[in-house]
């Protein structure tokens, strides 16, 4: 019997969608994306999608509202069309940093990003490394945030790092993510007490933990402008470290030179399109294998580095 989902793809990060379908062994379904001369985007999509299950792949980054606008109409067609279920696959999720209201007038973009997803017809949404796990709270779909870790261990066990090594959370927030990296790992864990004076400035407070005569790993969600790294990685140095690895899994969305800091090895995922110089690891085989799951109703806790319950 041939495969009864399809798989379309938004204009943010084709490459990467074109790399699921092939771990799928699928084609990637048609569509066709243009715009009005007044700069509307038009969309049509170009095969029959009746009853059936479709993925949409669109990252949010780089032109963050033109993408997320996109996906919503081609949401909007494949609803339209009689599609049975849309699941969103979205491997960067743009706007998640504004995730509370912690000054006065300030949005939660990251609650009107899932509003706006639901109300479009997304019935399901596949996304990576949430900037905070309670963004998933803002939905009332399911969704699955996968992880980046799997992809990034392999490497790690590739490039033969010493036994004797630290994981270092770059900030409090990425603690939780730095966490389970050293639970898979079964190793320590140091922590830096970040404070951030603008978006683009921080200035590193402590390092909390024992890093000196050790490799250490910095692990983050996001890379902006890559000050965090920057600081991070000068801080372990100080305290002592050895080589300083890192991995990041999105980013890094400024331009970004590695001579300003003080790590020997950087690894990103290609959850937005690579810029040209980056080291990075795929994540493609991470979302095709999410796809596989959930169509055949199987667990994904293999996915999340989990034993199924
Ligand atoms: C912050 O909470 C994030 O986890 C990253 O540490 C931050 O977004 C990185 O930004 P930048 O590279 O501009 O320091």
């Amino acid at each position: 019997m041939s495969c009864q989902y399809k798989i379309f793809s938004g204009s943010s990060h084709i490459e990467l969608a074109k790399n699921v379908a092939k771990n799928l062994n699928v084609p990637l379904g048609k569509i066709d994306i243009k715009s009005f001369p007044d700069n509307e985007i038009c969309v049509q999509v170009l095969e029959n999608v009746r009853n059936r299950d479709v993925f949409v792949v669109q990252t949010i980054a780089n032109r963050p509202n033109h993408f997320f606008m996109e996906l919503l109409i081609i949401v909007d067609a494949l609803k339209r069309a009689s599609a049975k279920s849309i699941t969103a696959i979205i491997p960067y999720f743009g706007y998640a940093r504004q995730d509370r209201k912690d000054k006065v007038r300030v949005p939660i973009t990251a609650k009107l990003i899932a509003d706006l997803l639901e109300k479009a017809g997304v019935t399901h949404l596949m996304t990576m490394d949430l900037h905070a796990d309670q963004i998933q709270g803002f939905f009332n779909i399911p969704v699955d945030n996968l992880t980046a870790r799997v992809v990034f261990i392999e490497k790690l066990r590739d490039k033969g790092l010493s036994k004797d090594f630290v994981i270092v959370a770059p900030d409090i927030g990425s603690s939780k993510l730095a966490n389970r990296f050293a639970k898979d790992l079964q190793v320590d864990l140091a922590v830096i007490d970040k404070r951030r004076i603008t978006p683009e400035k921080v200035e590193d407070i402590a390092l909390i933990g024992e890093v000196e005569g050790k490799d250490v790993v910095i692990v983050d969600d996001i890379c902006s402008t890559g000050e965090t790294l920057r600081q991070a990685s000068k801080l372990c140095k100080k305290g002592g470290a050895r080589k300083v690895f890192a991995l990041v899994t999105h980013g890094p969305f400024a331009d970004f030179n590695l001579s300003d800091c003080a790590i020997d090895k950087l690894y990103f995922t290609d959850t937005i399109p690579p810029k040209e110089g980056i080291e990075y690891v795929s994540v493609a085989p991470i979302f095709a294998k999410a796809i596989d799951l959930s169509y055949t109703s199987q667990s994904l806790s293999s996915l999340f580095c989990e034993k199924e319950q």
